[in-house]
């Protein structure tokens, strides 16, 4: 950590009060509960909706478009028209205050702290130097350090986030992550189940797995003996309470057969994979140096189908890859088409400073992006109505994860990770039964059974 001595803009009283504020992945929304359990600690607690706080972590994404400028606008708004008094004290944390670092702390005086993905477990010791007038930037990244120094977990809610993995090998050229988040660790194992034990005490009945190459996860268990993810899913599976359990985002080269073979033998592992595959062209998967083929990729799911028929699948796409030609991207639409994907992402490329696909020849036109887009759009939502409309007239069961729109009504979960609205007498946390009546893309609508 490097304390400098320039004042900040910011009271001189410690923040009572705190909001964070996470961009981009469920890696960062999982940092930003660390984050406040951590402040929670300090003795501040989260502002209430709608008011302003005493100190704002901006918890930033770095992986597409202007994210780096974002966060100064957000800097601007936060600060506008307010005396240093009343500004709030400002941390930048996430993706990008790795990326940028000091250099965020020269173009924004009102920022108080930087602190990379790595380093947040020494946010309230930054907090502390800020009342002393001191600003500091910490993104140094001792990878599982981190871990260690959280405090216990408290968060209650139904469905948790558990980051088993971190940081990626991989270097697809058009990525930021293997250099923002650092190089793959996995975290071990019996600090995973007591982390685990404790959501789950305090009334989480899911757990998504989280890691930027989450299938790549491998330790040793409490015997000494060495275990991959599946093992890990098998472990957790065996804990009372818990009912589901998740896991993203993988890579298609990290799966192993007994990964594979978990979905067919535990009940508890649910049947939805997000995998990304970014394209369906072999040329543009190369120059993306992903390392796998279009049709490694399609064997893999098949696989995949065959140990879970009702497995719903998800996917990434990048549209616009510098060279892209049209051709090719008719064979990313062809993907689609044979796959039949439940729910997808698709995004425009987006040169990353610093990453090999920014400098590469042929970079695409905005507009032939956008029609692209479009296009690939407009598929992925086909399939994912014919997916919901599928589900109609069958029954599933929900985890009810918070309330509806309208007084009354329920949003859950369903086994395919649908979110699906019902009305009725329920409660938060609760599993229950209903029949799915109507869907359409991004809604669908069950009635609760008695
Ligand atoms: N441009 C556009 N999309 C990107 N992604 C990662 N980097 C970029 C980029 N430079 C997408 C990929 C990845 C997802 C998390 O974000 O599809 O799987
Ligand atoms: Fe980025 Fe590729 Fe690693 Fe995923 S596998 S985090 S896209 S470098």
């Amino acid at each position: 950590m490097k304390p400098t001595t320039e004042p900040r803009i910011a009271p001189n009283e410690r923040p009572k009060t705190y909001r964070v504020k996470s961009f981009g992945c469920q890696m960062n929304v999982y940092d930003g509960e660390r984050m406040g359990e951590m402040l929670d600690e300090q003795g501040m607690s989260a502002a209430p909706e709608g008011e302003d706080a005493d100190l704002v972590v901006l918890n930033t994404c770095h992986i597409r478009e202007k994210a780096a400028e974002k966060i100064y606008s957000d800097i601007g708004r936060l600060t506008k028209g307010k005396t240093q008094e009343k500004a709030p004290m400002i941390a930048v944390a996430g993706c990008v205050a790795q990326a940028e670092g000091e250099e965020i702390m020269t173009r924004a005086p009102a920022v108080s702290m930087v602190v990379g993905p790595q380093a947040y477990h020494r946010l309230p010791d930054m907090v502390d130097n800020a009342v002393k007038g001191k600003r500091s930037t910490d993104t140094d990244m001792p990878a599982i350090a981190k871990f260690g120094a959280l405090p216990t977990r408290k968060r209650r809610a139904p469905s948790a986030f558990l980051t088993v993995q971190e940081g990626c090998d991989k270097f697809c050229t058009y990525c930021v992550v293997p250099y923002t988040r650092g190089a793959e660790i996995s975290r071990p194992f019996t600090g995973l189940i007591e982390e685990a034990k404790r959501l789950i005490d305090s009334g989480a009945r899911e757990i998504t797995l989280l890691g930027q190459n989450v299938n790549a996860w491998s330790h040793e268990d409490d015997k000494g003996r060495a275990i991959g993810l599946d093992g890990l899913i098998r472990e957790l599976a065996k804990i009372p309470d818990l009912q589901r359990i998740r896991y993203t985002t993988s890579h298609p080269n990290d799966f192993t057969p007994g990964l594979i073979a978990a979905h067919a033998e535990v009940d508890k592992l649910m049947p939805y994979l997000h995998l990304p595959v970014q394209s369906g062209s072999d040329r543009v998967l190369k120059a993306m140096n992903r390392q796998h083929t279009a049709q490694g990729y399609l064997k893999l799911l098949e696989k995949m189908r065959e140990a879970r028929p009702d497995m719903a699948l998800s996917g990434d796409f990048i549209v616009g890859f510098p060279g892209e030609t049209d051709a090719e991207f008719e064979e990313t639409l062809s993907l689609v088409d044979e796959v039949r994907y439940a729910q997808a992402y698709s995004f425009k490329y987006s040169p990353r400073p610093g990453t090999p696909a920014a400098t590469m020849d042929n970079q695409i036109a905005r507009e032939v992006m956008d029609e692209r887009l479009q296009r690939l759009q407009a598929s992925i939502n086909r399939d994912q109505l014919a997916f919901n409309a599928n589900t109609v007239g069958t029954t599933c069961s929900l985890l009810v994860e918070r309330k509806g729109k309208l007084e009354g009504q329920w949003l859950g979960k369903s086994p395919w990770l649908q979110s699906i609205w019902f009305e009725g007498d329920a409660q938060i946390g609760d599993m229950v039964e209903v029949d799915v009546i109507e869907a359409g893309a991004n809604s669908v609508q069950g009635v609760l059974r008695k």
